[in-house]
């Protein structure tokens, strides 16, 4: 198939998803806020670790002035797992302008849901395609890989010219009658058929005599994408401290990553039983017995966290003296604070 050809999948690409739809939970509402909340827990984040969190987080916060009137710690509790949490401070902070400056609605227009903190070009076309019926087309990992295929393109897609390109011809021959049909029949097929690891399911495909990356057998070649910057590797040690039954958390101080939340105390590199002591000591708590747990690693996007990790007994009351930290139950670090998934190796030694 070449470039300019993209009319001719329109008609197999929406018989087949008239078929083999998947059943989501946001597929089965019409209200442009439920659409717009899955589409955000949808950026990064697979579907089936959505599912969960998107029908506790509506029954929590049904709707728009809901969203914005929550408080930060329970709306962290909501998202906790999920990760990328800048995404669900500017749900919030666009629900509070679509409050102020759209009576509480989202707007039905592209340009005006392009302008909403955390809608990039991929959420304001799904929401505007979705919930309002707006030609838009969505170009996302998936749907690049399903072009790039059909088109045997090598072009690299880490480009934001071919992006747009790809967006406009899309645009070109998305169906002004089904364009939020069309886009979630692409997303499908990418999630589905035209898989990312392993072996595509070309056999089960509706596109497959339209594909030239499957005419020369190649599909995996496709897509084609440069290599980015390394993470930085950032070693820390982690102390799980406990009092008789409490252990001990700390507010998070650094702006950006995590801010808002919780963690666990911690120091940049990796200490020895002996240099940990000492730390504990300036903190100041009292340590009284001192057992190294397991390794852990974090992945970010632009970071990776290597822990190694203590679990401390410290004497009753030895804690109270540091301002910073908060000493809570099991239940209540279940109920009420949020801690990041970053930590989630040393949250089962707590039961969470
Ligand atoms: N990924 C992003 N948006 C989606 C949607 N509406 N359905 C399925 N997968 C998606």
């Amino acid at each position: 198939m070449k470039e300019t050809d993209y009319a001719e999948i329109v008609t197999p690409l929406l018989a087949w998803y008239g078929e083999h739809a998947r059943e989501l939970p946001w597929r089965e509402t019409a209200d442009p806020y439920r659409i717009w909340v899955s589409e955000i827990m949808l950026q990064q984040t697979r579907v089936e670790a959505v599912k969960g969190y998107y029908e506790r987080f509506i029954s929590a916060l049904p709707d728009v002035g809901a969203l914005a009137h929550c408080p930060e710690e329970k709306l962290l509790k909501l998202w906790e797992g999920l990760g990328y949490y800048s995404r669900v401070k500017n749900l919030q902070k666009a629900a509070q302008n679509i409050m102020d400056e759209w009576g509480g609605k989202l707007p039905a227009d592209h340009e005006a849901l392009l302008k909403l903190p955390g809608i990039g070009p991929y959420t304001a076309a799904a929401i505007a395609s979705i919930a309002f019926g707006i030609p838009r087309a969505v170009v996302d990992g998936n749907v690049l890989r399903v072009c790039t295929r059909l088109t045997a393109n090598d072009t690299d897609i880490t480009d934001p010219a071919f992006r747009r390109q790809i967006a406009a011809s899309l645009d070109d021959v998305i169906p002004k009658d089904a364009p939020g049909t069309f886009n979630q029949a692409m997303m499908d097929l990418g999630a589905v058929i035209c898989t990312p690891n392993g072996t595509p399911q070309c056999a089960l495909c509706p596109l497959r005599d339209l594909c030239k990356a499957h005419q020369a057998g190649e599909e995996l070649s496709y897509p084609v994408r440069s290599k980015g910057k390394a993470r930085k590797i950032e070693k820390m040690t982690v102390f799980l401290l406990r009092d008789s039954d409490r252990y001990a958390i700390r507010k998070r101080k650094e702006p950006g990553l995590l801010s808002g939340f919780y963690e666990l105390p911690h120091t940049a590199g990796w200490l020895d039983e002996e240099a940990a002591v000492i730390y504990l000591m300036t903190i100041p708590v009292d340590p009284m017995h001192i057992s190294r747990i397991e390794d852990a690693k974090h992945i970010f996007t632009h970071k990776e966290w290597h822990m190694i990790a203590y679990e401390v007994r410290i004497a009753a009351g030895s804690g109270e003296q540091c301002p910073d930290l908060v000493f809570a139950s099991a239940k209540e670090l279940k109920q009420t604070y949020p801690l990041p998934s970053a930590f989630a190796v040393y949250k089962k030694h707590i039961g969470l």
